[in-house]
């Protein structure tokens, strides 16, 4: 039912402006991303080494209206995929990640920096 809603919002949203994270910084972000190891499983613009492959690469990441292809690709439920994917999606094979709500606002902020060039 959740997911059935997020995708309604996902219809609705054919703006693909980039969005804005209240109070999220960019450049902590990133460092919170190298803390973390996001680059173990993804290939993210920025991140020098590593560059896994388990959960795709996130260039481009910012354009896209979709996160993981089911949810509405806005800044809420980003912030809550980045600390605990599998309270949306149990089945995911993304982890929790421990990280606070303010580091999951500021690497939302470092995401959506990522567009397709
Ligand atoms: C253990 C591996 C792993 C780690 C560590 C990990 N992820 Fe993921 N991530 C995945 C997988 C697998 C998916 C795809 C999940 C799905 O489709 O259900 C994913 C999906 C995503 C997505 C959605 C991508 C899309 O194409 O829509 C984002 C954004 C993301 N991860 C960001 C991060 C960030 C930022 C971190 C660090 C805080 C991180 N991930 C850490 C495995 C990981």
């Amino acid at each position: 039912m959740i997911a059935a809603l997020s995708l309604v919002g996902a219809c609705a949203d054919k703006t693909n402006t980039p969005r804005l994270i209240a109070g999220g910084d960019p450049s902590r972000g990133l460092a919170v991303i190298e803390e973390v190891g996001c680059g173990a499983c993804h290939d993210i613009p920025g991140v020098g080494w590593p560059r896994g492959t388990v959960g795709g690469p996130l260039k481009g990441f910012a354009v896209r209206p979709l996160i993981a292809g089911r949810f509405a690709n806005q800044p809420d439920t980003l912030v809550t995929w980045l600390k605990d994917a599998p309270s949306l999606s149990p089945a995911s094979g993304m982890p929790t990640m421990p990280i606070a709500e303010d580091q999951a606002r500021d690497v939302a902020a470092y995401l959506y920096t990522l567009d397709d060039h």
